[in-house]
């Protein structure tokens, strides 16, 4: 809507009305547009009030996932800082005359490295860590570290160096080592370099064994020592986020459940107290990054803490009912940790890591995306358990159980910016009497490139909807939040970043601007298009085609008409449907045979502008487990729609959409 000086707009005689510009609101005011430039008068009625919006509506999802805290949020930069993950992430670091040597020795969980140095004496030789995907190290900038050195056998010092992936020395300083010292050392870059490497290293012939090396910016988010790289966090305080859902995602349930989350792995001394393990991202979590300190940036944001537990169950295994009381009474430790007197077992521990005062988690989501009969059975512990120990607790549940009351139900959207534009009104005529929803991940992913302008506004969409049902959902979170962009796993994401940059995603932006500009409460409001006849609406136009899904089928009499004219008729001019995949053939009668079972089997008509016209056809299934797939608005192999008729196993039918290769449902 364009709003500029001249006519006096219609909504001058809607006395209580007011226009979204944002010019006035609540008083009888006529806004100033030109009739000729108004597309549509969106009218918002000050006085007549919607829902409240619930104190936590908007929030974040952080998942360890794309490396988003390991080489991300968590500002270490070095990786198996302690040796606990093998020989990963270190290499060899050799001056020309030296060479050196490294081996692990001693067993979990106190590994060390020991480095042998040869060579022509003097020559400089040891080991070096590229942290993740480089040390991202910028000018004139302070980097802290320390080293715990186990022995030193050598004629020189030990030197510890930021080193350019040429050998250029960007930083050093020599460390007075010994026999079990732990020395703190501060390197100031000469320039810039986002993938230079720490080594420490000493004179030939020589040897050191070291426990456990960190290297991290000086300055981090709200100067904690075990702290978050600053203008990640920094993004993520502007959201204002009212909670934060951690650790994930998938990521608490692992791919088996020696792979999940143990949250008590995750305390003690950040540099050689935690207990690491694999996650189902494909990584290494040191669990520098834990439980404390998850608390501890939900303090610092002023958000709610939820937290989400595992139910004994992975994405391939299930702890047997039998055995679940370790699993439930883990999750009660979790709440003590967090919000028990610190006199209190867990409470003692939260007291001994530095913060006396309880955390207050407030949410405990139980599992995620769980479901089933094995859910419906271990919600049903949980709940009890929380809610003898700590009733006040809100419990989210991944789906609807009916072994016990749910109080708010989490419902996850992946999908096209179409989709979240006409899926806005869900809760419009939603029951109210049932469950709380908590839009735990939402996020447009297909048809998107890495994050663009079109997924925001599907979301923003999405959004208002949500915000105008606010009695129903009460809480929403965008998934995933951060991408490191070495490591895409999962896109798009709502903050991408390198060693040294990052930057918001539309999607991000969205996110901001809703959640930092809160409002108490929704105003009815309605849009109204004008000048319907002198902007006829343009109806995307293409080809057509179609296709199956391991599904052997054939069609026949397929025909294009539009007012009265044939388009295209498939009795007399087959050949113009290209088969682009499948094994499509000609029968005798006609018909057009796709005789394989493979997916996705296509054959249409490029290069044409059809529009608003009739497709019919004759389908014809032969064998498979599908049904018919039939196309329309064909522009090319990246941009078409689909009618998926019995699709997902013949369980289903959907309008789907391909959009520059991204597909989604419409
Ligand atoms: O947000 C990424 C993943 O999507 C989460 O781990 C999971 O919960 C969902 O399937």
């Amino acid at each position: 809507m364009k709003i500029s000086s001249g006519e006096i707009m219609k909504i001058q005689s809607l006395a209580r009305a007011i226009a979204l510009s944002g010019i006035l609101i609540g008083s009888p005011v006529a806004l100033i547009v030109p009739a000729e430039a108004q597309d549509a008068i969106i009218v918002i009625d000050a006085y007549k009030l919607g829902v409240r919006l619930s104190p936590v509506q908007h929030g974040i999802f952080f998942e360890e996932i794309n490396h988003a805290g390991e080489g991300g949020l968590y500002a270490e930069l070095l990786k198996n800082r302690n040796f606990k993950q093998g020989m990963e992430g270190w290499m060899k670091v050799n001056y020309p005359g030296a060479t050196s040597e490294f081996a692990r020795e001693g067993r979990q969980p106190e590994p060390y490295m020991h480095v042998a140095v040869a060579g022509t004496p003097g020559k400089l030789g040891g080991i070096g860590n590229g942290g993740y995907y480089g040390v991202g190290v910028e000018a004139r900038k302070s980097y802290i570290g320390e080293v715990e050195i186990a022995d030193f056998a050598g004629s020189g010092a030990l030197q510890v160096r930021l080193i350019a992936p040429g050998g250029e020395v960007l930083a050093s300083q020599a460390l007075k080592a010994t026999k079990g010292a732990k020395l703190k050392f501060t390197l100031k870059p000469r320039r810039t370099q986002a993938d230079a490497s720490l080594a420490f290293v000493t004179e030939a012939p020589g040897s050191f064994t070291l426990i456990a090396a960190t290297l991290s910016p000086k300055k981090k988010y709200r100067n904690r020592p075990n702290g978050l790289r600053k203008d990640l966090a920094d993004k993520v305080q502007e959201v204002k986020p009212s909670f934060v859902r951690f650790p994930g995602g998938c990521y608490v349930e692992g791919d088996k459940l020696a792979n999940r989350f143990q949250w008590k792995n995750t305390l003690g001394n950040p540099l050689t107290g935690r207990i690491p393990h694999s996650n189902l991202w494909g990584y290494m979590s040191s669990n520098g990054l834990g439980y404390h300190e998850y608390l501890q940036w939900c303090e610092d944001l002023k958000a709610e803490p939820l937290f989400v537990v595992n139910c004994g169950m992975s994405h391939t295994d299930i702890v047997p009912m039998a055995e679940m009381q370790p699993y439930v009474q883990d999750a009660l430790d979790a709440i003590e940790y967090a919000n028990g007197p610190a006199d209190s077992k867990w409470g003692a521990r939260r007291a001994a890591n530095g913060h006396t005062k309880p955390f207050n988690i407030t949410m405990v989501e139980i599992g995620n995306e769980n479901g089933g009969r094995a859910y419906n059975e271990r919600y049903a512990l949980f709940y009890d358990a929380f809610k003898a120990k700590y009733p006040k607790l809100r419990l989210i549940a991944n789906e609807p159980v009916t072994s016990r009351p749910v109080e708010i139900l989490d419902e996850h959207y992946y999908n096209t910016p179409g989709f979240f534009i006409k899926t806005s009104n869900r809760y419009d005529n939603y029951p109210r009497t049932g469950p709380k929803i908590y839009v735990g991940e939402y996020a447009v992913t297909n048809g998107c490139g890495q994050g663009n302008l079109i997924a925001g506004l599907g979301e923003a969409f999405f959004i208002t909807g949500m915000e105008r049902n606010a009695d129903v959902v009460s809480m929403a979170s965008y998934a995933p939040l951060f991408v490191n962009v070495s490591d895409r796993k999962w896109n798009p994401d709502a903050i991408p970043f390198d060693t040294l940059r990052s930057f918001g995603t539309p999607s991000y932006w969205v996110q901001q601007m809703f959640s930092a500009n809160r409002g108490d409460v929704t105003l009815k409001s309605s849009i109204t298009r004008v000048k319907e006849s002198q902007k006829p609406i343009k109806f995307p136009t293409g080809g057509i085609g179609v296709g199956t899904w391991r599904t052997s089928a054939e069609y026949s009499d397929i025909r294009v008409e539009q007012a009265g004219k044939t388009l295209f008729d498939s009795n007399s001019e087959l050949d113009s449907l290209k088969p682009q995949s499948g094994a499509w053939k000609k029968q005798a009668n006609g018909a057009f045979r796709q005789s394989g079972l493979e997916q996705d089997c296509q054959a249409f008509i490029p290069g044409k502008e059809w529009g608003d016209y009739t497709l019919s056809m004759k389908a014809k299934k032969l064998a498979g487990d599908e049904g018919f797939l039939i196309m329309f608005h064909v522009k090319d192999e990246d941009n078409w729609f689909w009618w998926n008729i019995g699709g997902w196993g013949n369980t289903r039918h959907a309008l789907e959409q391909m959009n520059n290769g991204g597909k989604g449902e419409f």
